[in-house]
This record gives C-alpha cells, sequence and structure tokens, in this order.
C-alpha cells in the first residue's frame, strides 16, 4: 500500500479484527489451527478481492490480527468497524462469505453475529468545515 499525504487521507470503509490465535486462548480452544487458517484466508481474500487497493471507491479495507477482543467464547471471533458487529465461530469459509456479503455488499450475515457493539452518536469522527470527512 502506497502512503499518503497530509492532503490526501486515506479513507476506510472497514476495520477487520480476527482474533484468531489469542495467547490465552480463550475463546477458540477447541481448535487453535481454524483461527490461523481463517487469518490467512482473510488476508488472502483482502488482498484478491482488491480492498487494500489505495484509492479504492468508498474507502480501503484494513485488517488486524488481534490477541482478544473481550468476546472470549464462540470463537475464533471477527469484529468489523464501524458496524460493531461481531461475528462467531469463523472459520476460512464463513470469510469469504463475510467478505462478500457483508464487507462488499453490505449484507451481514444475522446468523453467525455473536454480539452487536455500535459507537454512539456523539462519539462518530468529527467533520472537517468543508463538510467532508
Ligand atoms: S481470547 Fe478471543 S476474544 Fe478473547
Amino acid at each position: 500500500m502506497s502512503h499518503q499525504t497530509l492532503n490526501s487521507p486515506t479513507v476506510i470503509a472497514h476495520h477487520l479484527l480476527l482474533c484468531a490465535t489469542p495467547h490465552n486462548n480463550l475463546c477458540c480452544p477447541a481448535d487453535p489451527a481454524v483461527g490461523l487458517a481463517s487469518w490467512q484466508r482473510l488476508k488472502a481474500m483482502v488482498r484478491e478481492l482488491g480492498l487494500e487497493t489505495p484509492g479504492r471507491p468508498g474507502g480501503i479495507v484494513l485488517r488486524t490480527k488481534a490477541d482478544c477482543l473481550r468476546i472470549c467464547r464462540d470463537g475464533p471471533i471477527l469484529l468489523i468497524w464501524p458496524e460493531g458487529i461481531v461475528y462467531g465461530g469463523v472459520t476460512p469459509e464463513r470469510i469469504e462469505r463475510i467478505l462478500v456479503e457483508h464487507v462488499v455488499g453490505a449484507q451481514p450475515i444475522e446468523a453467525w453475529i455473536v454480539q452487536r457493539s455500535p459507537f454512539q452518536e456523539s462519539s462518530l469522527p468529527l467533520q472537517t468545515q468543508s463538510g467532508s470527512p
């Protein structure tokens, strides 16, 4: 990804945080390998779909492997901002559908959502004087 100058801010469409291989292994003790495979699939799909491409219409997609997202059950856990939607039981196959249907298609997959944690209206980003984000 190229670096942006201060005069060309990077617009972020989504930030995906995956608790895939947590240190204390609280959310996915059954099979830690599923978390790692999910992370590998997530990284590959973000690239394949061009979601990190600078200047992508609607903004780019960031991805982060988290150590714990304070859900600690029903893992592996995927948290998607800005919606604050938490998916549980993530697998490589679910990652594919979540990216295509939710991140690209704006249609969350209700059956896999284990929690919603939206921002308060008052904590949403401030607008600049010109009205642009
Ligand atoms: S250990 Fe995965 S959410 Fe806490």
